[in-house]
């Protein structure tokens, strides 16, 4: 597996991960619902901006998993908003490469990049019941409040642990 830095470029296929994202449980989503959802298309709208981070994984040569993050403002945030500086994350992989550790090393990659940048921490949305938050909690990440049936989670960094 390959990792490299998303761009403008992958937008397709983060609208594709978005999607696998929405519809963790039960195809409840389409693609046309997402590009029509103003919330939904915040995730993806403009992406990379300043403070923004993303990640692609490849196997052979082909994407197949992608983790970024939005610093969005609180006016236009996601689920999991917790401040504008920390990003919130979408994670997704593709169903045919689920469960062999893809998200896992998505996940730390993406976190090691934030503590490279000196992010002060990034953020999440999971609802209930979705198996990703052992995933987040494998890799430290806390929750901080509730949305809905959600709870939103944050990773504070190095950078982000004041003295
Ligand atoms: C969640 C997701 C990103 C995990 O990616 P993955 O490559 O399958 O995960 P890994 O193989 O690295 O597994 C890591 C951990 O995820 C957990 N996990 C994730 N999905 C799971 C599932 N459907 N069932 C059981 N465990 C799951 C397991 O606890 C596993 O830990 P383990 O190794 O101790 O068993 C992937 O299942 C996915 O894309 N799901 C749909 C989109 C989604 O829910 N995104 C998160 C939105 S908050």
């Amino acid at each position: 597996m390959q990792i490299r830095e998303a761009d403008a470029q992958d937008l397709p296929f983060l609208e594709l991960i978005l999607l696998e994202a929405y519809n963790w449980s039960e195809e409840r989503f389409t693609l046309d619902w997402i590009r029509s959802d103003e919330r939904a298309r915040r995730y993806l709208e403009g992406f990379p901006a300043d403070g923004d981070l993303g990640l692609v994984a490849l196997i052979d040569s082909a994407p197949v998993a992608a983790v970024w993050g939005r610093a969005l403002p609180a006016e236009r945030a996601g689920y999991g908003f917790v401040a504008p500086d920390i990003p919130e994350l979408t994670l997704g992989v593709l169903p045919a490469a689920r469960g062999r550790g893809v998200g896992s090393r998505l996940l730390a990659a993406v976190i090691d990049l934030a503590e490279q940048r000196r992010l002060p921490g990034l953020s999440l949305s999971v609802e209930d019941g979705n198996a990703a938050r052992r995933l987040y909690e494998n890799a430290g990440f806390e929750v901080v409040g509730r949305s809905g049936g959600s709870d939103t989670m944050l990773l504070q960094t190095d950078a982000g642990v004041r003295p």
